[in-house]
């Protein structure tokens, strides 16, 4: 199967001269979820909003569907580390706001405002926040924020699901039943899913891929594949492919971070040798 979402070599250099990425590439299949992990600074969001299109990188380019990327789409919903609800706004107000704002206004045709309920509906059925449909951001819990925030990205029905460390915000408790039903909700709305985290075991749980960053410029350290079964469930934590999994990203950032560590400092080597 040929790539769907591409970024080919993408170099991004921001406007005070800080290069966040150096030629990364990255291919994700039609319906595959690929995860990225790397350092804090490596250039993660960046990526993120360059597949976006919130961002023109300096060199290479993004593709989706064989089309270049250069300005945001309705195709790709995004979920950030903060939900970002409208305080002002109820549950099922926030799930609905994307069909108010810029092109998909458009997309939702006149007189179908029965479609959008029934689809708000069952989003929150999906996502677990049923009973809470007229709760305000307020009354929610930070999990409970973020299960709005995910329907509020599906509620178009974009073939792409960004997600920026979508739980890196939550107790450790929460983050693992919130990414075990992100497993869940990924597979019931048939999306390709890209996300970026620090955290590893989250990584291998939601991946059939994991692409390893370097430190800034972040660049491909490495691929490790995960040839688990879905669904998913933490349980198969202590199975053989999972820890293998987990050993190999763990390795392939270690080697990476010390690499440039020794390369960019020259001193480490002798500090620890001392
Ligand atoms: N708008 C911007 N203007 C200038 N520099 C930026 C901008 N956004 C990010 N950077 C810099 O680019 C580098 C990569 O940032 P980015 O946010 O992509 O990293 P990250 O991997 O997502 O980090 P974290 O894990 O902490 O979220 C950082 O050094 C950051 O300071
Ligand atoms: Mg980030």
């Amino acid at each position: 199967m040929s790539a769907y979402l591409i970024a080919d070599a993408i170099s991004v250099t921001y406007a005070n001269g800080v290069e966040a990425l150096r030629r990364f590439t990255l291919e994700v299949k039609r319906g595959e979820f690929v995860a990225v992990v790397g350092p804090s600074g490596c250039g993660k969001s960046t990526l993120l909003r360059a597949l976006a299109g919130l961002i023109v990188p300096s060199a290479g380019q993004v593709r989706l569907d064989g089309h270049p990327v250069t300005q945001p789409s309705h195709q790709v919903g995004m979920l950030f580390q903060e939900p970002a609800l409208l305080p002002w706004r109820t549950v099922e107000k926030n799930i609905g706001l994307p069909f108010e704002l810029g092109n998909n206004a458009s997309r939702l045709p006149p007189g179908d405002a029965t479609w959008l309920r029934r689809r708000i509906a069952d989003l929150i059925q999906l996502v677990g926040l049923s009973g809470f449909e007229r709760a305000y951001p307020r009354e929610l819990s930070g999990g409970m924020a973020q299960r709005a925030a995910l329907a509020r990205a599906l509620v178009t029905e974009p073939p792409i699901l960004l997600l920026d460390e979508p739980f890196g915000a939550l107790d450790a408790l929460t983050r693992e039943t919130l990414t075990a039903a992100l497993e869940g909700i990924w597979r019931a709305s048939h999306t390709t899913g890209v996300l970026v985290t620090h955290s590893i075991p989250e990584a291998v749980f939601l991946a059939d891929r994991i692409v390893v960053s370097t430190p800034r410029p972040g660049q491909v350290s490495g691929v490790v594949e995960v040839p688990l079964p879905r669904p998913r469930a933490w349980e198969m934590e202590r199975l053989p492919e999972f820890v293998e999994a987990m050993q190999t990203a763990r390795s392939l950032l270690r080697a990476a971070c010390c690499a440039t560590t020794t390369a960019e400092t020259g001193r480490d080597v002798t500090a620890r040798a001392a």
